[in-house]
C-alpha cells in the first residue's frame, strides 16, 4: 500500500474504533439501557420521550429508529458537538488517552526505520537463541532447564542468552538503527550492548514478530528483569506478554487470565491455561485491558498472593470498571500455598492451579471485600468512607443496567452488614410487642425485592429485629404498595411506642405526679397527628 494521506488517517480512526466502544463513547452523554441484543436511550439528536435510539456495540454504530440518524463514533462525536472532522477525531483521540497524530504523510524513511528494527530484533533473536546453546550459555541453559523450561519449550518461546561481552554491538555495527532498537547504548568507549550475561525471553507483536526483549539476571543481581525501553515499534504500555500465544486459548476458553510475571504466563501456557498473559513490568493499563477485551470481557486475574498482589488486585479493579458489560465475567483469584503460578505448577500441578482459578472471586465479592477490608465498617466514618468507595468504582460503569444492579446489590449488602451493627445500639426505653410472622415475611419480602426501600427505611427497619436473611414467600407487591406498607408499620409503631409511654406518664400522674402533664398534653397532641396520618396512609 503507498503510504498516503489516506492511510496513515484511516490507521488512526481504526485504532481509535478499536480503543473506544460506541457504547462508551455514546453511553457519556445519552443514558442506555440493555434490552436484547442492543442498547437503547432516548435520541440525542431528535425530541423524545420513549427510546427508539439503539447502539450496536458489536457492529460499533447507533441507529435511530424515530429519525433515521445513524453513524458510528465519529459521526456521533462530529453531530453531537457540532463538531467537524479534525476536531471530532481530536476529541475522540482525548477520549482514548492517544496522541493525534501529524496528518503529513506518512514517512518512507520512518518505514524502512521500522522494518530495519524488526530486522535487528529478529536476528539479535536468532544469535541469542544460538549462544544459549554454546559453552558460554551454559549457566543460562542450566538456569533455563532448572526452571523447568524443556528444549521444545525453549524453542517455542525463543529463549536465549545474552553473553557477558558487547555481541550484538559487535556482530551488527553496521547497522544503522540499532540504538533505536533499544539493543545497544553509546558509551564512551563506544556502543556496548543493553542487555549482558541475561537469560532473554523475546516480546512478540500481536503478529508474532520480535520487538524488545526480557532479560533475567542469572546472578541474583537487581534488578531481576531488564526491559527493552519503548522503541518505534515496541509501546510497553500497549503490549500484553504472551499475546501472540494466548491468542487462540482466549478464544476457545472464551476467557483471558492475567497473571503478574512472564515466566508465570508461560508455565500457565504450557500447562493447561493457554488463554494467558501478563502485563510487562508489574503496571497493568487501560491498554492492555482494551487489548485483551477485543477477543472478550471474561478475564480473571490471578495475583500473587503477598501485598504487593493484593496492591496490584486493587489498582486492576480501577481500570478493568470501564470495560465491563452485563456479559463480563471478571474475577479475581489469589495464589496461596506459594508465590505465584510458576510456583504452584511446579511444586503441586495444574490441579492445584486450576482449584485457585476456579475459586477466584467474582468481582462483586471482591470489590465488597475491599470496602471493608480497607475500612473500619463498625464506626459511622468507616462506613461513611467505604460507601463513598463503592460508589466511586460503581460509577465508571458505563452500561447504566449494569450500574444500577451493582448499586442495588451493594446497598443490600450494607443494608444487611448496617442491620448487625444497629443491633449494637442500645435498646429503646419502651417495650414493643414483637411483629408477627405475616408481618415478617413482608418485610423480608420488601427487603429482598426493593432493596433501595431497604437503603431508605434502614433505621426504622433496623429496630425490628427481623431477620432479613430469611427467604420469604412471594407477595407480588408493587414498589408503591411496598413503601406504603413501610410508613404505615413505621407509624402504627411509632404510635404504639406513644401510648405505652402517655401509659407509664399516666400511672405516674395517678401516683400524685404533676410534673408529668405537660408531657402527656404533647404526647397526645402527637397522638392525634400520627392516627391521622395513618388514617390518610391507608385510605389512600
Ligand atoms: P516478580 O518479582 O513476581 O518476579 O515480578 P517473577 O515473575 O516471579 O520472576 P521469577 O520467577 O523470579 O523469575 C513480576 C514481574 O514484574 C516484572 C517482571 O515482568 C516480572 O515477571 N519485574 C520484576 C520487572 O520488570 N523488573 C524487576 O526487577 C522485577
Ligand atoms: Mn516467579
Amino acid at each position: 500500500m503507498a503510504p498516503n494521506n489516506r492511510f496513515n488517517y484511516s490507521n488512526f480512526t481504526d485504532e481509535l474504533r478499536a480503543r473506544l466502544s460506541v457504547l462508551d463513547v455514546v453511553g457519556r452523554v445519552v443514558p442506555l439501557t440493555k434490552k436484547g441484543q442492543n442498547y437503547w436511550g432516548c435520541c440525542p439528536f431528535h425530541n423524545e420521550k420513549t427510546p427508539s435510539f439503539s447502539v450496536n456495540e458489536e457492529k460499533g454504530f447507533y441507529h435511530c429508529f424515530g429519525c433515521g440518524e445513524h453513524g458510528d463514533i465519529i459521526s456521533f462525536t462530529m453531530k453531537h458537538n457540532n463538531m467537524d472532522f479534525k476536531a471530532a477525531i481530536t476529541e475522540l483521540a482525548a477520549q482514548a488517552g492517544l496522541k493525534m497524530p501529524d496528518y503529513k504523510p506518512r514517512d518512507p524513511n520512518i518505514v524502512k526505520r521500522e522494518e530495519s528494527l524488526f530486522d535487528i530484533c529478529e536476528k539479535a533473536a536468532q544469535t541469542y537463541t544460538e549462544k544459549l546453546f554454546t559453552p558460554d550459555g551454559a549457566t543460562a541453559l542450566a538456569y533455563a532447564r532448572n526452571r523447568g523450561f524443556s528444549d521444545d519449550d525453549i524453542k517455542k518461546y525463543r529463549l536465549g542468552y545474552a553473553p557477558k561481552n558487547n555481541i550484538i554491538a559487535n556482530k551488527y555495527a553496521q547497522s544503522k538503527h540499532l540504538i533505536e532498537s533499544g539493543l545497544c547504548r553509546r558509551g564512551d568507549y563506544g556502543m556496548y550492548d543493553f542487555f549482558r550475561d541475561k537469560l532473554m525471553f523475546p516480546i512478540f507483536n500481536a503478529n508474532g514478530k520480535v520487538v524488545a526483549f526480557s532479560g533475567r539476571s542469572l546472578d541474583g543481581s537487581e534488578p531481576k528483569y531488564i526491559n527493552t525501553s519503548d522503541t518505534d515499534i515496541f509501546h510497553k504500555r500497549k503490549t500484553v506478554f504472551g499475546l501472540n500465544f494466548a491468542r487462540e486459548g482466549i478464544h476457545r476458553a472464551n476467557r483471558s487470565i492475567i497473571v503478574e510475571g512472564q515466566i508465570d504466563a508461560i508455565k500457565m501456557q504450557l500447562n493447561g491455561f493457554p488463554e494467558t498473559v501478563a502485563p510487562l513490568g508489574t503496571a497493568l493499563t487501560e491498554d492492555h485491558i482494551a487489548l485483551l477485551c477485543k477477543s472478550n470481557r471474561n478475564i480473571t486475574f490471578c495475583f500473587d498472593g503477598d501485598g504487593a498482589g493484593q496492591k496490584a488486585a486493587a489498582r486492576a479493579c480501577d481500570i478493568v470498571m470501564q470495560f465491563l458489560r452485563d456479559t463480563s465475567d471478571v474475577k479475581f483469584a489469589f495464589v496461596s500455598g506459594g508465590k505465584d503460578p510458576d510456583e504452584i505448577l511446579k511444586n503441586s500441578g495444574s490441579d492445584a492451579m486450576r482449584k485457585i482459578i476456579d475459586d477466584a472471586l467474582p468481582l462483586v465479592d471482591f470489590l465488597w471485600d475491599l470496602a471493608n477490608k480497607n475500612f473500619i465498617t463498625s464506626t459511622p466514618g468507616g462506613r461513611a468512607q467505604a460507601e463513598k468507595f463503592l460508589d466511586n468504582i460503581v460509577d465508571k460503569i458505563v452500561d447504566t443496567e449494569l450500574k444500577k444492579h451493582y448499586k442495588q446489590e451493594y446497598d443490600k449488602r450494607k443494608f444487611q452488614n448496617w442491620q448487625s451493627w444497629k443491633k449494637e445500639k442500645k435498646s429503646i426505653d419502651v417495650k414493643l410487642p414483637d411483629i408477627d410472622g405475616i408481618t415478617k415475611n413482608t418485610l423480608v419480602y420488601i427487603v429482598n425485592t426493593y432493596p433501595e426501600l431497604a437503603e431508605r427505611y434502614l433505621d426504622f427497619l433496623g429496630t425490628l429485629g427481623v431477620d432479613f436473611d430469611a427467604t420469604a414467600n412471594d407477595l407480588n407487591m408493587n414498589f408503591e404498595a411496598a413503601e406504603k406498607y413501610i410508613v404505615s408499620l413505621k407509624l402504627q409503631r411509632y404510635l404504639e411506642k406513644l401510648n405505652s409511654k402517655k401509659q407509664i406518664l399516666m400511672n405516674k400522674l395517678l401516683s400524685g405526679d404533676e410534673s408529668v402533664r405537660d408531657e402527656i398534653t404533647n404526647i397526645d397532641a402527637d397522638i392525634k397527628k400520627y392516627s391521622e396520618k395513618l388514617k390518610l396512609l391507608i385510605t389512600l
